[in-house]
């Protein structure tokens, strides 16, 4: 599974609207899998809609590739490259910071989102080859000012405010590589259900309290218990245990 984006090509720009939309534009002439990164993005996508803002000095990068798995696993590389960031961003903060992945594509610092990622897949007009785009946006230096109604559900948080220094795009960058490599080192050896147990070791304990919005609007109140097989959440409410697998996880009661 993670052989498909190593030894990708790398191509930085100093500004574009969304680097998710530039490797679409780009599609047709990207011939291996490629990373866009943009030292400033104006436009950035987040997941459900939502904007991504991302000022100059975040990172801002989006990989394709053509995954070998079927279709059914491709939101198995948001775990993939969740797990990966957590232990890059974990290597900037100090001791003691409390740091944790957030169902289903999110990291938080004591609580504070400070990146996401969002999925995207695409087909080749030619062919009928179906290609994978992660985005991934990372809050080093800056973080946004949410309003009010994004506020009730999470804060922004940024990851210079847990290190002793400004955080360069381009060594972050390289790090992430670093870590990227080793977990696919890593899954080479176990099978891929083994990412969602490094990725619940880096998440919340069992047993706290969440909501989760579904995406049309409705809100479930429950226990945080875990992932299943497949990555759902799993969350414990008043009626029975409840399995989720599309939707945005907060926290209160
Ligand atoms: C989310 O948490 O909602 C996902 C945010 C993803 C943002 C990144 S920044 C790089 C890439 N380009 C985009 O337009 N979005 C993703």
């Amino acid at each position: 599974m993670t052989k498909n984006f190593q030894n990708s090509d790398v191509i930085w720009l100093d500004s574009v609207d969304s680097t998710n939309e530039e490797i679409k534009r780009r599609f047709q002439e990207l011939m291996k899998p490629t990373w866009i990164i943009a030292k400033k993005q104006s436009k950035g996508k987040g997941r459900n809609g939502n904007v991504w803002f991302s000022s100059s000095g975040n990172f801002s990068g989006s990989v394709m590739f053509f995954p070998t798995v079927d279709r059914s696993y491709f939101h198995l590389y948001g775990f993939f490259f969740g797990v990966a960031l957590y232990n890059t961003v974990k290597k900037y903060i100090k001791d003691g910071v409390d740091i944790r992945l957030k169902w289903p594509n999110d990291l938080m610092i004591e609580n504070g989102k400070v990146a996401g990622i969002l999925l995207e897949s695409i087909q080749s007009p030619q062919s009928n080859k179906t290609a994978v785009i992660v985005g991934i946006g990372v809050n080093l230096n800056s973080h946004p000012n949410l309003n009010a109604d994004f506020k009730k559900r999470y804060n922004s948080q940024c990851v210079a405010n847990f290190s002793n220094h400004e955080i360069c795009q381009v060594s972050f960058f390289n790090k992430f590589s670093n870590e990227l490599k080793e977990l696919g080192l890593y899954l080479e050896e176990n099978d891929l259900a083994s990412i969602l147990k490094l990725w619940k070791h880096r998440s919340y304990d069992k047993g706290t309290q969440i909501q989760v919005s579904d995406n049309k609007g409705g809100v479930n109140s429950g226990k945080f218990l875990g992932l299943d097989e497949l990555g759902g959440l799993i969350v414990g409410e008043n009626s029975g245990v409840k399995k989720i697998y599309s939707g945005d996880v907060y926290f209160g009661s």
